[in-house]
Order: structure tokens, then sequence, then C-alpha cells
């Protein structure tokens, strides 16, 4: 008899539990954020964490009576890590979302993941055109290096700019660039003598500028992920080559905002092509800018960082419209077509390629207030990823 009633009790308790667990299942609603948060890349993790913790804190965690769980993870920027972690985060943590994505080879390798799964895939960092076609569940909110490529190859030549040495980082956003920048400054005219490339990890760049140095060329493209731009500026002025009159030029992500205030005055008139500078002058962009700020012992944000905040909307619109209901699916089609004012201006999530389309801005390193900034003088408005085939 006792012992009867003891299971019972236990039964009870044990059901209970279980559909308390359901319960509390059902009414989660899980992103698992994956960045490189040591390692090379780990600025990028800094910055997007920051960004979307500071997103999180301004628009609550509970989103259509859901309570939304970040869950981060650190793939150290090596693509088998990120895809045992996106795999774990699927099956045993059931999450909702995939988001994040420091490089290139860390979103390719979990798009399978994302297809099989039916789980929207959300890149925030990652630039190399072609990420959106690994799989239909990836909706990308950071930019693609064609974008910034052709607006300087389009730029460079108007401003007496006609023979240009590219330098890029030896993968897919630096071969997407060094192609992009290439073939549009060819049409326009320039010419490009060499394209120089170094190995992602560890970079030495010394035997490259040297060679860049003896070319003497009007310009040095330069294309290196975020996080690497400190070096190659630093290089490039010991090098003298700035005073050997040749100048640099290239995507934004040589003058990342995370650096560029050490970067020293090497980096002055540089001339670079991209979607954001924690400079841009509106009003959104400079409440961006000091909350991030705040909230972040005074770290300024660079454009890693809007792609993280900009996706951490994109995803907490698409949980508004659809209430958390019908999966994956669901959610991914309420991403699409998403228009909103981001940081970096007006942005649209083109529901036909999941790409972003945003302005592309050319800036000049300036100082102001003391401080080196990418300050904008000229915009191309609305530019849609020119490395789409279809
Ligand atoms: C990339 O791996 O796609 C990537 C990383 C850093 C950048 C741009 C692209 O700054």
């Amino acid at each position: 008899m006792h012992k009867r009633s003891f299971l019972r009790t236990a039964i009870a308790l044990g059901l209970l539990g279980a559909s308390g667990l359901t319960m509390a299942q059902d009414n989660v609603f899980k992103i698992g954020l994956i960045l490189p948060m040591t390692g090379q890349q780990a600025t990028t993790g800094r910055q997007i964490e920051a960004a979307a913790r500071l997103w999180m804190a301004q628009n609550g965690d509970t989103i259509a009576g859901k309570k939304v769980q970040l869950i981060l993870k650190d793939d150290t920027s090596v693509p088998d890590v990120t895809r045992r972690l996106a795999q774990e985060l699927v099956v045993n943590e059931k999450v909702n979302v995939l988001a994040g994505f420091g490089i290139t080879p860390s979103a390719l390798a979990v798009a399978p993941i994302a297809t099989q799964s039916k789980t929207p895939l959300v890149v925030m960092a990652a630039a190399t055109s072609s990420i959106t076609e690994a799989s239909p569940y990836v909706v990308r909110t950071s930019f693609t290096l064609p974008q910034a490529a052709v607006a300087m190859a389009d730029w460079a030549p108007k401003n007496g700019i006609k023979n240009v040495v590219t330098l890029v980082t030896d993968y897919g956003p630096g071969l997407d660039a060094e192609r992009f920048f290439k073939s549009r400054f060819e049409f326009n005219g320039g010419k490009v003598p060499e394209a120089l490339r170094v190995p992602l990890r560890n970079p030495d760049f010394a035997p490259f500028l040297q060679k860049v140095r003896d070319l003497k060329p009007d310009a040095l493209f330069v294309f290196v992920p975020s996080g690497a731009g400190a070096a190659v500026m630093k290089q490039f002025g010991e090098r003298g080559m700035d005073k050997a009159g040749i100048r640099l030029i290239g995507t934004g992500d040589v003058t990342d905002d995370d650096q560029l205030n050490d970067m020293g005055d090497v980096a002055l008139g540089v001339v670079t092509s991209h979607h954001y500078s924690a400079y841009h002058p509106s009003a959104a962009n400079k409440k961006f800018v000091a909350d991030f700020q705040k909230a972040n012992k005074g770290m300024r944000p660079n454009f890693m960082a809007v792609g993280g905040y900009d996706g951490m909307r994109v995803i907490y619109e698409a949980l508004k419209k659809t209430g958390g209901k019908g999966g994956g699916d669901a959610l991914l089609a309420a991403m699409k077509g998403q228009i909103f004012e981001s940081p970096r201006g007006p942005v649209f999530i083109d529901a036909q390629t999941r790409d972003v389309v945003h302005n592309i801005y050319l800036r000049k390193v300036e100082k102001k207030d003391g401080q080196l900034h990418n300050v904008e003088f000229d915009v191309i408005k609305d530019v849609k990823d020119p490395g789409k085939t279809k």
C-alpha cells in the first residue's frame, strides 16, 4: 500500500515535471548565437554579442508571449566547430533560429544543417556573395563584398587613381573583393598589374607590401577581414608607402571602427567604401552609438555590431509577426521583405535573394574632436548585391 502510493506520487510528479517542461519549452524562443569569441576573429564576436545584448536590453526579452533566450557559443572561427555547435543547438536545444557566423567558412559549414532542419540562419557578419545561395534558409543582415568593392572601383578612376595593385585575404570575401573591384575598375579604364593574396591564418603582410612598394601603383586596394586592418595600416606606414605617394583604398573592413582610433595618423585620408560608419550622422545612429558605448565601457561599435543589431531586429519582427507559430518556414517568410531604418541607414531584406539591400557610402578617415573617424562624403543608395547570378 505504502509502496503503491509512493509510486503513484512519483508518477504524478514525473508527469507534472514533464508537462511543466513542455510548457516552459513552448514559451521560450531560442536564438542560437554562434560567434568567434576567442581566436583571430574575436573582435567580431565581442562586437556582435554586445550589439545583440543591447538590442534585447532596449526591446525586452518577451515577444508575442515568448521568452527570448540567447544561447551564445564560441566557435573560435573554426568551421568544423561551428558545424558541431549548430548541430547540438538544433538537436538538443531545439533552437528556433541560428545566428551569428563571423567568417564565411563558418556560415557555409552550417548552411546544410539549416536546410535539413528548416531553421532560419541569420548571417550577421560573413560577407561572401554566395552564402545566401548555400541554403534557402539563409537571411543576411551584414553586407556583401561586391556591394562595397564596386563602389570603390567607380570612385577611384574619377579621382586620379588609374593604376591599382589589389591585396586581399585569400578566401571567399577577399576573392569577391578582388574580382568585383578588378573587373569594374578595368571596365572604367583602370589597370590592375598585380593581384596579391595573403593567407587568412596568421598573415604576414610585410613581403606583399614590399612588392607593392616596388611596383609603385597609384593606389593599393585592400580587403582584410575585420580585426586585421590595424596590422596592414601599421606596416603600410612603416614602409613609408604613403610618403612614396601610394594611396591606400579599400572596402571599409580595413578602417574598421573597432580599431580605427588606435591606428594613428597613417590612417588619415584613407578612402574606403562601406555600408556603416560609427560616425554616420543620423539620429538613429547617434542613439545606437551612445547606447552601445554606455553599455560597453566606451567601445565604439563597428560594422559587425550593426549586422548583429539588425539581425536581432529581423528575428524579433519575424517573431512578432508569426507569434512564434508555424515553425522555421513561417519565421523565414516573415523575415523576407522587411524594411527598416538601421543605424547604417535604410535597410531592405530582399525577399527574392534574402540578402541585405542598403546604402554604400564613400568615407575618408579624418580627425574629429581628437578621434579618427570614417567620415562619409558620398552615397550610392539602395545597393543590391552585384554578385547575385539571379
Ligand atoms: C567573411 O569571412 O565573410 C568576412 C569576415 C570579416 C569581414 C568581412 C567578411 O570583415
